[in-house]
Order: C-alpha cells, then sequence, then structure tokens
C-alpha cells in the first residue's frame, strides 16, 4: 500500500502519537490534513519524550517530509513556539523537511479569545473546547473570511482581510463585551510572525501529487478521533473539522484515490475529554482504574479525562464512515488485572435495543448500554512483543472485540515504546 490514513476511532487519545510514529519509519511524506493544535501527539522514541501539537509527527525523523495541510488551522505563533521547543531538542526543521500548505487559515488572538470567551458564557454554550480557537477559526474559513498563510505575504493584501474579519469579530466582540480588535497591533504581530512562516510555505496540492507519481509513500496523521467529526460526531460536542478519514484527501490536495489503507486507533477501553454523551462513562472505582492505570490526562489541556467500558456499537460505526481497513489497538495492558471487562454490545433506547448510536443529541444523551461480560487476565500484557506473549483472556478480548466491531486487528500496542508492538497486518505492505 502506498498511502496510509490513520484516525482515531473513538473520541482521541487513542494513542495516535506511538502509531504515527512507528508508521512514519516506512512513510516518506507525513502529512496533518485537519484540526489544529488542539491536537497532541507524544512520542517516545528511545526514551525522549516529544510532545507535539501542530507538527506533524514526522518531524522527528531525519529524512521525512512533514506537511501541514489546508485542513489544518495553524496558529502561526504557536507554532513557531512549537518549532524552537523540538529544535530545542536537537531535531532540525527546515523547508526541506517541512511544508506548510499556502491555502492554510491561520488562527489568530481573536480566535481563542472567541473560544474562551464562549465556553465561559452559559452552561448552555459550553462544549468543553480545548480553547485554543479552533471553531472560531474553522468558522471563519467556512465564512470566507480567513486569513490564509498565502495572505502573509503582501501588505495590501493582509491589511484587507483583516479589515474584513474585523467587520465580523469587532460585532460579535461588542455582544460579548470584549474591546473591539487592535487592529494595527494585529496588522504589525502578522508582519513580524510572516517572514517566518512564509518560508515554509508551499503548494502542497502539488507537491504531494508529485510526491505520490514518484511513488512516495504518504502517511496521513489524522488528529482528535471519529466521535469528535463535526458531521459524524457526538455533535454538538465536537471539534469544528471533519475528522474521518476521507477529509485525508481534501485536507491536502489529492484525490479520494489516493488512499490505500485506513487504520484506525482504537483504545482498549473509552475515554473522553470534555462535555457530551458517553454512553459506557463509569463514575465509580473501575472508571478511575482506567484513568489512574492509563494516566487519563489530556496531553493539550491537562484536563482529566472522562472512562469507561470498550463500546463496540461506536467503534463499529467510527469504522464504518471511516472505511477503515485495520485497527491498531493501544493501551490493552491497562485491562490487566480486572476480574472481568465489560463491552458494550447495543444500546437500549427507551425499550428497543439499537445496534448504533442515534442522531439527535437526546436520542444520544438517553442510550443505555447493553454489556457483554468477558472474564479478566491475572498475567501482564504490558510490553509484549508476540501473541505467545499474550493470557489467553487476553487474546479472547482481542478476538471479541475484532469480531463485534466487524474489522481486524492490523497492530497491537502494548506500552508506549515504540517497539512493544505486534504487527499483524503492515497498513505499508503491497
Ligand atoms: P476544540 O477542538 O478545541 O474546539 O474542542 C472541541 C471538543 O473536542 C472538546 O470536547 C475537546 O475536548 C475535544 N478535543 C479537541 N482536540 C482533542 C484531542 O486531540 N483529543 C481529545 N479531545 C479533543
Amino acid at each position: 500500500m502506498a498511502n496510509v490514513v490513520v484516525v482515531g476511532a473513538q473520541w482521541g487519545d487513542e494513542g495516535k502519537g506511538k502509531i504515527v510514529d512507528w508508521l512514519s519509519e516506512r512513510a516518506d511524506v507525513i502529512a496533518r490534513f485537519q484540526g489544529g493544535h488542539n491536537a497532541g501527539h507524544t512520542l517516545v522514541i528511545d526514551g525522549t519524550v516529544y510532545k507535539l501539537h501542530a507538527l506533524p509527527s514526522g518531524v522527528v525523523r531525519p529524512g521525512k517530509l512533514s506537511v501541514i495541510g489546508n485542513g489544518v488551522v495553524l496558529d502561526p505563533w504557536h507554532l513557531m513556539t512549537e518549532i524552537a521547543a523540538i529544535r530545542a531538542q536537537g531535531v532540525e526543521i527546515t523547508p526541506q523537511t517541512l511544508m506548510i500548505a499556502e491555502n492554510t487559515p491561520l488562527i489568530l488572538p481573536f480566535h481563542g479569545e472567541l473560544d474562551r470567551a464562549r465556553e465561559g458564557q452559559t452552561a448552555v454554550a459550553k462544549i468543553g473546547t480545548t480553547g485554543r480557537g479552533i471553531g472560531p477559526a474553522y468558522e471563519d474559513k467556512v465564512g470566507r473570511r480567513a486569513i490564509r498563510v498565502a495572505d502573509l505575504a503582501d501588505r495590501a493584501t493582509l491589511e484587507l482581510r483583516v479589515d474584513r474579519a474585523l467587520v465580523h469579530h469587532d460585532a460579535l466582540r461588542r455582544g460579548l463585551g470584549l474591546d473591539p480588535v487592535d487592529r494595527a497591533g494585529l496588522v504589525a504581530q502578522l508582519e513580524a510572525i510572516a517572514p517566518e512562516i512564509l518560508r515554509f510555505a508551499a503548494p502542497v496540492w502539488k507537491v504531494l501529487n508529485e510526491r505520490r507519481k514518484a511513488g512516495n509513500r504518504i502517511l496521513f496523521e489524522g488528529a482528535q478521533g471519529a466521535l469528535l467529526d463535526i458531521d459524524f460526531g457526538t455533535y454538538p460536542f465536537v471539534t469544528s473539522s471533519n475528522v474521518i478519514a476521507g477529509q485525508a484527501a481534501t485536507g491536502v490536495g489529492l484525490g479520494p484515490g489516493s488512499i490505500d489503507f485506513v487504520l484506525g486507533i482504537v483504545k482498549a477501553y473509552t475515554t473522553r475529554v470534555g462535555e457530551g454523551p458517553f454512553p459506557t462513562e463509569l463514575l465509580d472505582p473501575d472508571g478511575e482504574r482506567l484513568g489512574a492505570r492509563g494516566h487519563e490526562f489530556g496531553t493539550t489541556t491537562g484536563r482529566k479525562r472522562r472512562c469507561g467500558w470498550f463500546d463496540a456499537v461506536l467503534v463499529r460505526q467510527t469504522c464504518a464512515t471511516s472505511g477503515v481497513n485495520g485497527i491498531a489497538l493501544t493501551k490493552l495492558d491497562v485491562l490487566d488485572g480486572f476480574d472481568e471487562l465489560k463491552i458494550c454490545v447495543g444500546y437500549d433506547l427507551d425499550g428497543t435495543r439499537i445496534d448504533h448510536l442515534p442522531t439527535a443529541a437526546d436520542h444520544q444523551a438517553r442510550v443505555t448500554p447493553i454489556y457483554e461480560t468477558m472474564p479478566g487476565w491475572s498475567g501482564s500484557t504490558e510490553g509484549a512483543r508476540s501473541w505467545a506473549d499474550l493470557p489467553a483472556n487476553a487474546i479472547k478480548y482481542v478476538r471479541r472485540v475484532e469480531e463485534l466491531i466487524d474489522c481486524p486487528v492490523a497492530l497491537l500496542s502494548t506500552s508506549p515504546e515504540r517497539d512493544d508492538t505486534i504487527l499483524v497486518t503492515d497498513p505499508f505492505a503491497d
């Protein structure tokens, strides 16, 4: 397979960073295609921990091209800070190793302010966002008032774009009791950062089409998870981009036929950060235990993640909407030592059994899980590198997950270390 898309198949935080890093060794190009620095990917390579938010995971590997595609929203100041931090860890980042699509919309300081102001308004408006301005930046993109990377190259265009954005934002800010944006200050800030960003700007769609024709392997690095997708997630408690695999093509400027394999990243239990429905959430000692053993705190905001049993209904659904060919199952070791484990196999909605998450928000909030109980295992799965290293009941659990979600396991990840991985199907194999 030439090109592989990696998507989170739950609510994000499935452990994509490690898998993307593992695959990126085999890829020539690593491309982000949606989201922004709301993402947090932790990579552990030879004991060194790298924390990435906006940068593609490929940046830490020499000789790879990392790409920020047009489907991303980019905070230029955050990016430069992140580049500086990664450089300080000895990683080289140059225009040869990092390209930013010229048509990428920017996240500006007033987007973050708006995001946080809205979150703080009333309980009714709260989504539990990361407060990084992601939603407002995507709103401006669709509202045709975004400032894009290419606009930074020309002062007159930039000022025109700023004015266009401020017509909307100053009106909105007045309503929220915020001061109007300091126009001159914003233009000056943008002019100052422009040369640093423009160094990396490129017609990404063209470069990737050429790379593809030349036989390069492209790894599309998804952020967040399919249940946070703007169309197919638990709306309105979602992020503001399409997260599912189809976005990979649109988010960089390649055709849909360029995707050869979709790898869904699936955690062996379920977590979510922020507000919104979560049918298998555990507000009991089992939930506490999953959170503590799984170190379930957000990489970006440090918030405690909500934890619950594995929900096969949700993952079957996200595997379908992303066309997942195989999953990478992560954090199985967090389940070590439980006497028994539950898997959600269906929902009860007002006395009727259903096999999918309904679309209506009140139905999503009301469904109750129907569980199947499986025996736990006493041995350890941590660090296992072959099926033979796994307790029999752990293998049974994995096999049952495959059956229920109607999708095979391609990879099994058994610790944050990159080599603690059991490979079943190589997504890049021809
Ligand atoms: P936003 O993307 O900051 O607008 O946040 C919208 C929702 O997506 C909130 O529930 C966030 O907690 C969630 N979210 C955004 N990015 C991530 C992520 O990388 N992992 C998990 N949840 C995320």
